[in-house]
């Protein structure tokens, strides 16, 4: 498994991790299986938050991690309502409580709530002092929240951006991922399957990707997830509540495409206009 600078000091974080939104949906016995056989396999980057299932994702994986903390990087999100100076600080504590951990490896501003930067910002710092976390980011902020961010935190304290990104859904590269590289943050592309299907391998796109994959003797899902992940500043975060598609998902790790590949895909899948960031 290929792994990536996670901001400006947390390195090795696995390219490909694994998200956990609905996992609790899902059989837990399976859903932890999946995540324990996608660690397994390398994908150690591990994403959850406080709002998944209301703490039951949270939980579940607690329980996958349990016995294997020092080899996994653990992200959660704090929701914008709880996102005060205090708030942030009590959802951290709950948050490990679920996990079963004593510190996460990044904590997230889900999304821009009405909270001030500064008072969230203040917060993480605190946790950070306190060993409580590692490291902190912002997930789904435009350039202008970016900008807006780095003026209140100051240089080298925020790890990485988590933003919706995935074939159908390319609006990050124009702004967002430039600015990104250029302050040595991290990208962390969410729902990098669009949460559904595979293109249809009869269509147009579905059939460039077909055949790019099966000359790597890899699947359509590797080759998008190699594609998403081809700058160094971006990892993905696919999630996968069954063992087959962990393994699947897992499998990209050391994929890489030709840059006429990369061209081709490009193109099957086009890039679209400048628009302000989509999120779910
Ligand atoms: N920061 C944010 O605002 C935000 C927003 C959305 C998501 N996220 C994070 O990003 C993670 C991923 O996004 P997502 O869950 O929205 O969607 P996603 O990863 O794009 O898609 C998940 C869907 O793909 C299926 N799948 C995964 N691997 C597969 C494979 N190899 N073969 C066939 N199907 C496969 C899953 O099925 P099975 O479950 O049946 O395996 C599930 O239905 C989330 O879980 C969450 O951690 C963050």
């Amino acid at each position: 498994m290929k792994t990536r600078a996670f901001g400006p000091v947390q390195t090795g974080v696995s390219v490909i991790g694994q998200g956990t939104w609905n996992l609790e949906l899902s059989s837990r016995a399976e859903a932890v299986k999946t995540l324990q056989r996608g660690i397994e396999l390398g994908m150690t980057h591990i994403d959850t938050a406080e709002m998944y299932g209301a703490g039951r994702a949270e939980a579940l994986a607690g329980e996958a991690i349990a016995g294997r903390r020092d080899k996994v990087f653990v992200v959660s999100k704090v929701l914008p309502s709880n996102a005060s100076r205090k708030g942030a600080l009590a959802a951290c504590e709950r948050s490990l409580k679920q996990l079963r951990t004593d510190y996460l490896d990044c904590y997230l501003l889900h999304w821009r709530g009405s909270y001030e930067l500064e008072e969230t910002f203040a917060a993480f710092e605190e946790l950070k002092s306190a060993g409580k976390i590692k490291s902190w980011g912002v997930s789904n902020f435009d350039e202008d929240d970016l900008d807006e961010a780095l003026a209140v935190a100051g240089k080298g304290k925020i790890s990485c951006n988590q933003v919706l990104y995935h074939l159908r859904e390319r609006a990050i590269e124009h702004a967002v991922i430039p600015w990104c590289e250029k302050h040595g943050v991290a990208v962390v592309a969410y729902s990098p399957f669009g949460q559904t299907a595979s293109p249809s391998p009869a269509s147009p796109g579905g059939k460039v990707l077909a055949e790019i994959a099966s000359a790597h003797n890899a699947t359509p899902r590797q080759a998008a997830l190699a594609f998403l992940t081809r700058k160094k500043s971006v990892l993905a975060i696919p999630k996968a509540s069954k063992v087959a598609h962990a393994e699947e998902n897992a499998g990209t790790g050391n994929l890489d495409l030709s840059a006429k590949e990369i061209e081709a895909i490009d193109k099957a899948f086009p890039l679209g206009r400048p628009k302000s960031l989509p999120m779910l």
